[in-house]
């Protein structure tokens, strides 16, 4: 969701007529797009903050704004306000198509120019949009969350939930595929619930099909999948349209019964594990993603064990694992029972331990296989080797002549935990 909003907040700009420079040194105008959802996006920020701070000592024409989840926090725009007198624009997660207003009012007036609105009901359609991409592009279906998982600070920073109108996103992705788009990845904090409060919207599975029915359209994902909004019809038509990819990235959190009631997540562990096994059967070549929470306020050793269990009987492709961090305002934060580091740091690695075994065997089943992979752009360590993912998400790196954005032939001659290795045919 943070950089779908730095595409359109470089849309923005690039009407305004700027120009993207990645050398700091030489650039007029730098926007600093916070996240906040762990504590240690919030310390690299402060880094790059200070970082600034010496720049503009040194040319005090650099003109900087910083705007994105912290801002939507009073502790860090006090903090802004209190030391960083460098800061020549604050904005939030609310506003940001009056970007180029706060720009423009900054120039003129020579002085800070801050607006922080605690929530909003619009949807601003139509917004420039800067793709990193011209193949692949995140299109939000929803904005905003209101489940108030007691960790996460979201549902304060981004406010409550809001669909966009099925029209407006059909439009926009028709649009998007006129252009040259293959894929596009549908973004909601909990896209299951799309449309739900909406009068006369359609429905998630519905929006789907709809989606699918776009000609031209070569792969559809979507992310994030709650468990407890996952419903049968949305299995039914990620299996019976070819361009839905067979992926899900459906984040568990905890394998505790207690720990997942203390995180308000609305599910038990054997629901989770009915889902996944559920849609293990009904789409054999699925591949689910998790998202993992260790070091929750009162997790025992037993309650740990439950999420390596969880692990071990979801074979998930792959996870995001995180170290609990508290978030000041957010329930969990102020639960009895913290978690020391040292106990959190060990439990993290005896995690990845059993991920990465799982992980292993399943990519062993790619061995051999021919698969068909979008072609994303070139290995990072080796110029010579593109890289591109199959229909259900795989990380490919192969041998060959196609380029950015072509849909290939590839066999797949050596499965590894983290990518699959190939050769074009
Ligand atoms: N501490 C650790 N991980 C968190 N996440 C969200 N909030 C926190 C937190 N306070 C993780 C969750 C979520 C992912 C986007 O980030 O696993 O699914
Ligand atoms: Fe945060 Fe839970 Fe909403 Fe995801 S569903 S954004 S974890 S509150």
């Amino acid at each position: 969701m943070n950089e779908n909003d730095s595409e359109k907040l470089r849309g923005i700009l690039e009407k305004e007529g700027y120009e993207r420079e990645d050398d700091l040194s030489k650039c007029d105008f730098v926007v600093l797009n916070t996240c906040s959802v762990r504590e240690n996006a919030d310390d690299r920020f402060f880094g790059h903050l200070g970082d600034l701070k010496h720049l503009k000592d040194q040319r005090n024409s650099l003109v900087i704004a910083v705007c994105g989840c912290m801002m939507q926090q009073k502790v860090f725009v006090d903090k802004i306000r209190d030391k960083y007198k460098c800061v020549d624009i604050i904005f939030g997660t609310h506003n940001i198509d009056r970007f180029s207003k706060l720009l423009r009012d900054r120039l003129e007036h020579n002085q800070r120019v801050e607006e922080i609105l605690s929530d909003t009901d619009n949807i601003v359609e139509g917004m420039p949009t800067a793709r990193e991409y011209d193949f692949k592009a995140y299109v939000s279906i929803t904005f905003g969350c209101d489940n108030f998982c007691s960790y996460c600070i979201v549902p304060y920073t981004r406010g409550r939930e809001k669909s966009r109108r099925s029209e407006n996103i059909i439009q926009e992705i028709k649009k998007l595929v006129a252009d040259g788009c293959k894929e596009v990845m549908l973004l909601g904090q909990n896209v299951n619930s799309y449309g739900k409060k909406s009068n006369g919207e359609c429905t998630f599975a519905e929006l789907l099909q709809k989606i699918s029915g776009i000609a031209g359209l070569k792969r559809i994902r979507f992310m994030t999948s709650h468990p407890k909004d996952l419903t049968d019809d949305v299995i039914e038509a990620i299996k019976s349209n070819k361009n839905i990819c067979h992926s899900i990235h459906l984040p568990v959190q905890s394998g505790s019964d207690k720990i997942l009631k203390l995180m308000n997540r609305h599910y038990a562990r054997e629901q989770y594990i009915t889902l996944v096994k559920k849609m293990r059967k009904e789409i054999p070549d699925i591949t689910i993603t998790t998202d993992i929470i260790v070091g929750f306020p009162q997790e025992t050793e037993d309650d740990f064990r439950q999420t390596l269990d969880i692990v071990e009987q979801c074979e998930f492709d792959s996870a995001f694992t995180f170290i609990y961090s508290p978030r000041i305002g957010t329930k969990a934060a102020v639960m009895d029972g913290q978690i020391p580091e040292d106990v959190t740091k060990e439990r993290f690695n005896r995690l990845l331990e059993t991920l990465y075994n799982g992980m292993s065997e399943n990519a062993a089943v790619y061995q051999d296989t021919v698969q068909e992979i979008l072609v994303e752009g070139y290995s990072k360590s080796d110029n010579s080797i593109l890289t591109g993912r199959t229909m259900n998400n795989k990380l490919v790196n192969f041998e060959g002549n196609a380029k950015p954005g072509d849909i290939v032939s590839v066999k797949i001659t050596k499965a590894q935990t983290f990518y699959l290795s190939g050769t074009q045919l």
